[in-house]
């Protein structure tokens, strides 16, 4: 299949065209730069002995767009652009508004145009905010408590209504709960720039030296060690998934949602003792109060994932740390440009 994915230098869409690749799929990346190296991109061909062709642009770029779409003639877009970090979209919430949902409007009319009915879209856990109790299932009530949230739920929303007006069109919402771990080779990984939000880039640099201790957000959540707790599923997981639900669009139309995790909850400290283990280093830490917005436990039913697109995740989280310590270890500036 000739699969568009947008934002395919990124951490998680590196991965997933490294696997496009090695299924066999041709990848045409269209991707601005704006949080990510074309290094990335150089990697996955050295490890898949395939290139993926590689657009520079902003998915809002309707021109460029259409010109990538007339000459690679897509079958299905993955759509991983977006700018996704909680904080930020706080200060710049406009921002947010005009890229996430920007390009996924530009990106939605030119593959009208061109007539590419199949979608996967990255939606995020972020979406069941505080409004029920873990696990999640698709069914759980959904909405978002910042910025970033709300444009996933918004589009989510949007993607609902195309699909409901346009019965050719194939959309399927991919909810990850906390992505983590790199490519087993070490080549490819996360590359966040200035200091890491999530858990553990934050953790990989404390343990590289490169920031003194963790702070621990809040002890006193009612979880079996008082830390909060998330569902972290190994990247290289999160990519096959998104294999998988290709697969079962090409059978299926309409709009379909998943939960991708592995629907179990692991605390801070359990992920400071898996790093430290992996790394043979001690992670120092402090408790500091509690994050603003933070939930004490999220983590997936993953039922619907395995019984529909035949999908579970099968790393663990010991895995995902050895292969952050390698990734780290080997690339310690990540990307360095
Ligand atoms: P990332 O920042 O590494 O990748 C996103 C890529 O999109 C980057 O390469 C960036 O340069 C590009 N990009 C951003 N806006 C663009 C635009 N308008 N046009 C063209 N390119 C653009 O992030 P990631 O962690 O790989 O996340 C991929 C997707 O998954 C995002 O939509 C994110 O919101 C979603 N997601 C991520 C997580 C997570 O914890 N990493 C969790 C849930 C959902
Ligand atoms: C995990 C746990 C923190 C950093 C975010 C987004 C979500 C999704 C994934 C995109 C929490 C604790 C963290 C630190 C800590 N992204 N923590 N010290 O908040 O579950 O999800 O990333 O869609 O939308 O909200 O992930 O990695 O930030 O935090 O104690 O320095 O680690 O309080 O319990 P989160 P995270």
């Amino acid at each position: 299949m000739r699969v568009l994915v947008t934002g395919g230098a990124g951490y998680i869409g590196s991965h997933t065209t490294l696997a496009l690749l090695e299924a066999g799929h041709d990848v045409l990346v269209v991707d601005d730069l704006s949080n990510s190296s074309p290094t990335s991109l150089e990697r996955v061909a050295d490890l898949t002995g395939r290139e993926p062709g590689f657009v520079e642009a902003n998915v809002r770029d309707a021109e460029a767009l259409d010109a990538a779409f007339t000459d690679f003639g897509p079958e299905a877009v993955i759509h991983f652009a977006g700018w996704k970090a909680v904080g930020e979209s706080t200060q710049i919430p406009l921002t947010y508004y005009r890229e996430n949902l920007g390009s996924t409007f530009t990106l939605l009319e030119v593959m009208a145009t061109h007539g590419c009915r199949t979608i996967v879209f990255s939606s995020s856990a972020t979406v069941y905010g505080d409004l029920s109790q873990p696990p999640f299932t698709e069914d759980s009530p959904t909405g978002a408590t910042n910025p970033y949230g709300r444009t996933k739920h918004m589009i989510e929303q949007i993607l609902a209504d195309a699909a409901a007006a346009d019965a050719s069109l194939r959309v399927g919402v991919l909810r990850y709960f906390n992505p983590i771990g790199a490519h087993s080779s070490g080549r490819i990984g996360e590359d966040p720039k200035g200091i890491p939000n999530n858990l553990l880039p934050f953790v990989a640099q404390v343990a590289s030296g490169r920031r003194e201790k963790l702070m621990v957000f809040g002890d006193d959540y009612p979880t079996p060690d008082g830390t909060g707790q998330r569902d972290y599923i190994h990247v290289v997981d999160l990519a096959a998934g998104h294999l998988a639900a290709l697969e079962y669009l090409t059978g299926h139309d309409g709009y379909h949602v998943w939960n991708l995790g592995t629907g179990n909850p692991t605390s801070v400290l359990d992920i400071r003792a898996a790093y430290a283990k992996a790394s043979g280093v001690e992670i120092p830490y402090e408790v500091a109060p509690r994050r603003p917005g933070d939930v004490a436990a999220s983590y997936a039913n993953v039922e619907l994932a395995a019984a529909e697109l035949g999908w579970h995740a099968e790393r663990s989280i010991a895995q995902a740390c050895a292969d952050t310590v390698r990734w780290q270890t080997a690339n310690p500036d990540g990307y360095a440009d």
